[in-house]
């Protein structure tokens, strides 16, 4: 396995919560300079593992070592001092303050008295950092103001800004699109020259084949392997991770199409929407592509109401709507599952149960009287159509992993039976075994006829799961393509290229 001189090396490293086990006496080491990447299902315990690493968890058991010097890391100033920062998988970022005061929180430089904040060296500073990770962000600008990739990058910018040995990174690519991954991979790439250690985590197996050195496999809160990533390929990773062969990834049923459910034209939302003209057929799979800022998230939001149209016309169901908000979009039959679910979606304070059937409350309950067991036997059903890992129906939502919140989101609107469902990026940080669960649901519902609109910025996902596929850019449809004719490169081509092209 790892060398006598591996960098860090966590030994035996085991962690409970009420009802789980989430770390069995885990192994794992990490050499100087290595871009290690760390992959298993949802609920398989990496997060908890790096937060045990960056001092944000205790282990029950086990022992920490930092170039052969045990140390303790019981906070997350301890993991500061010793060289350690996480880019966590929630954002940890404060939206009313500024970017720049987001990355030196704490720890801002100071005028020579030390007295007051120098403010116009922080923000130079701030700058500096976004600037060498080629991210187009005013430092000054407030974080609520930026995009979720925005604020990722903000969050790589912070971790930067520590001069960290090692970087641990949970799930940092899952919202960026492929180009700004691309530019995060040459960070990582030079500061891998110098010598940083990076800790990788991600569902997306392509890209730990394109950057990772080796690849450590947890499944069900142990250790399976570490290897080298030339000696395995995408097929062995996901039979490790799952203890299983999957089947086929993107499965695709010819699914009769029926009438037009929606249909939107010269859409705009007075901001970034520029005259959208789109149709969506029952019993059809849409998927919308773009890079980020295209105006993707826009468009699902001016048709769900979350934001006012101020141009054009919706029709639903060949009858013209005006939607002004979100319940209006439910009451035509309309689902949403929303790009930002921690934001918009989840009641983390809430049980798994409630979170799950909340958006059917109408439909199980009589007036003010909810039936609970109604309730509870629909939420238990949806709980293992998505393999929703929970040790109960009660658990508090912000106990699960990462990808079983959103799992739980998926369902809720399931929950609901729309005519026409929306998901803005659904698979984002989900494993393959339950992205394949979520795709094949998704063709379930087309089958039985609802229309199914996808944004997406995981172009194997967009081009396996969609019967049309449209691109954005820049607030338009710039091109539309069948699923026959559909290509990665002329999708990439037609999102960033001035040229329009209709095919
Ligand atoms: N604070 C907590 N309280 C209770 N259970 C927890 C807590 N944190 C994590 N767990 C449980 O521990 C297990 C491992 O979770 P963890 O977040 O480490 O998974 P993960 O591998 O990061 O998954 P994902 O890919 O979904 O992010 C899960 O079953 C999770 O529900
Ligand atoms: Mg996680």
């Amino acid at each position: 396995m790892s060398s006598n001189h591996a960098y860090l090396r966590m030994q035996g490293i085991s962690k409970s919560f009420p009802g789980v086990q989430a770390l069995k006496s885990v192994d794992f080491a990490v050499d100087r300079g290595e871009i290690h990447a760390l992959v298993g299902e949802n609920g398989a315990g990496k997060s908890t593992l790096m937060k045990i690493l960056t001092g944000a968890l205790l282990e029950d058991e086990g022992q920490i070592q930092l170039e052969n010097q045990i140390v303790r890391i019981n906070s997350p100033a301890d993991a500061q001092q010793l060289g350690i920062s996480m880019i966590h998988q929630e954002l940890s970022l404060i939206p009313a303050l500024t970017v720049g005061q987001n990355i030196f929180l704490g720890r801002e430089p100071r005028s020579r008295t030390q007295v007051f904040i120098d403010w116009q060296e922080l923000y130079k500073q701030a700058q500096a950092l976004l600037d060498q990770l080629n991210v187009k962000v005013d430092s000054r600008a407030n974080v609520q103001d930026l995009s979720i990739a925005q604020r990722q990058m903000v969050e790589v910018a912070k971790a930067l800004s520590f001069n960290a040995d090692l970087i641990a990174m949970d799930e940092p690519t899952s919202s960026l699109t492929d180009r700004e991954t691309e530019i995060l991979f040459q960070v990582m790439r030079s500061f891998k020259e110098k010598g940083i250690s990076i800790i990788f985590i991600s569902h997306r197996l392509e890209e730990v084949f394109e950057i990772a050195d080796r690849i450590t496999v947890l499944r069900d809160g142990e250790w399976i392997s570490t290897n080298r990533i030339e000696e395995l390929d995408v097929d062995q990773v996901v039979r490790m991770m799952v203890g299983r062969k999957l089947g086929e990834l993107y499965p695709k049923d010819d699914i009769q199409q029926q009438e037009i459910l929606l249909q939107a034209t010269n859409l705009e939302d007075g901001r970034e929407l520029r005259s959208v003209d789109i149709s969506l057929k029952g019993g059809e799979i849409l998927g919308i592509a773009g890079l980020a800022g295209a105006g993707r998230t826009a468009l699902v939001e001016t048709l769900f109401g979350v934001r006012p149209s101020v141009k054009g016309q919706i029709k639903i169901m060949g009858r013209v709507v005006r939607i002004q908000h979100p319940g209006h979009a439910i009451r035509l039959g309309m689902g949403f599952v929303p790009e930002d679910r921690k934001l918009q979606g989840l009641f983390l304070n809430m049980a798994v149960r409630e979170n799950l059937v909340i958006s059917a409350l109408p439909e199980i309950s009589r007036i003010t009287f909810v039936d609970f067991s109604k309730a509870e036997n629909l939420a238990r059903e949806f709980v293992e159509k998505l393999k929703i890992r929970t040790p109960n129906l009660r658990q508090l939502i912000r106990n699960l992993s990462g990808g079983n919140q959103q799992k739980v989101i998926i369902a809720r609107w399931l929950t609901l039976k729309p005519r026409i469902l929306i998901l803005d990026e659904p698979t984002r940080g989900i494993d393959v075994a339950t992205k394949v669960e979520i795709h094949a649901l998704m063709n379930q519902l087309a089958k039985d006829g609802v229309a199914v609109m996808m944004v997406s910025s995981d172009l194997p996902e967009v081009l396996g799961v969609s019967d049309r596929i449209l691109v954005m850019r820049a607030g338009r449809i710039v091109a539309e393509y069948s699923r026959k004719e559909a290509t990665q490169d002329k999708i990439m081509h037609a999102a960033t290229s001035g040229r329009e092209n209709h095919a």
